[in-house]
């Protein structure tokens, strides 16, 4: 399996609610615990971040929250607030459209313009020479990106807004920032899925889509949330035999382990459909049997990505 880690930034991407912020947290505790200087970047203001570490609100602002760990929440309209006062060399110009209404009409005029920024602060933090003052510079940019439906188009943003100003200078970024994207050395994606029927045909259409659409390089699936197999198919037939003859909470408990035992078995079998419909390695990752997962559980999950 490649390492992730020698890439500068990674897109975490997936459906809805397969664990994408849950992994892009743990893996930013893993490259940090490897003593990579990380950021983990959340662009729908979740503020997972801030939740698992206790930190107040993260905020358009980078927060440390460990040891060689960072976080940020990256809000669009700040990100093209910081991005005109960048650009916009002329001061009254930069005050002109900062202060008045113009600023989100511009914002709303421009279908696409608050991923693009948005896409554009993401490349500004991996810089290794920042544009921000004072900025600090990163080995590592984790993005919990949108969930899928967006996650593609999100990723294609750059080519589309080149596509559009067709010339100048906006056409220069957007064309920098697709290429960065698309840069295989540079940058990874990683798709989270789910051992169940359609999470597993989503998955293997988006990386379909990911690698000859969007042309980025997929670098590894997460099969999220796996049960364990905790007994041999010989033990399986024991219990079903025990519980024709066991009564009352023996029954139930009996009913319980063999009924876990089914939903295992079904997950290997998504997990073998993924396999045979994917390229990139794949790696499973435990369920873990916890109503909310915080620091410690995270850690485990930590260890167990790479
Ligand atoms: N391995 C796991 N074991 C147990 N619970 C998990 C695991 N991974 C994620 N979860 C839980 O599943 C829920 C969804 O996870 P998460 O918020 O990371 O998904 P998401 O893909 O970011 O969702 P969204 O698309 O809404 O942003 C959370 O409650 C999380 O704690
Ligand atoms: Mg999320």
């Amino acid at each position: 399996m490649p390492d992730l880690f020698d890439k500068r930034l990674l897109f975490v991407t997936g459906k809805g609610g397969v664990g994408k912020s849950t992994i892009s947290i743990a893996l930013g505790m893993a490259a940090a615990e490897r003593g990579l200087r990380t950021i983990v970047c959340e662009v729908s203001s979740q503020e997972n971040a801030s939740r698992v570490f206790k930190k107040g609100e993260v905020g358009f602002n980078e927060v440390q929250v460990a040891d060689n760990l960072w976080a940020i929440s990256i809000d669009p309209d700040e990100s093209l607030r910081e991005y005109l006062l960048l650009q916009l060399k002329v001061r009254a110009m930069r005050d002109l459209l900062m202060r008045s209404r113009l600023f989100n009409y511009l914002a709303a005029a421009t279908p696409g313009l608050k991923e693009m920024v948005t896409i554009g602060k993401i490349w500004e933090l991996a810089l290794p020479d920042r544009k921000v003052k004072k900025g600090r510079e990163y080995d590592l940019v984790v993005v919990d990106a949108p969930a899928t439906g967006h996650g593609v188009g999100f990723l294609q943003t750059p080519r589309t807004f080149a596509g559009i100003a067709r010339v100048g200078p906006i056409h220069n970024q957007a064309q920098a920032l697709d290429r960065f994207i698309t840069e295989h050395d540079t940058t990874g994606v990683v798709i989270v899925s789910l051992p169940e029927e359609m999470p597993v045909n989503e998955s293997a259409s988006l990386e379909r889509q990911l690698t000859d659409d969007v042309g980025v390089a997929v670098e590894r699936i997460y099969m999220n949330a796996m049960y364990p197999e905790r007994f041999s198919e010989e033990e399986a037939r024991r219990l079903e035999r025990v519980m024709e003859i066991a009564e009352g909470p023996a029954n139930a408990a009996v009913r319980a382990a063999l009924s876990e035992h089914r939903r295992a078995n079904a997950q290997r079998g998504q997990l073998d459909r993924l396999a045979a419909s994917v390229k990139a390695p794949i790696k499973t990752l435990p369920f873990i049997f916890k109503p909310r997962l915080s620091v410690d559980e995270l850690h485990r999950l930590a260890g167990a990505l790479t």
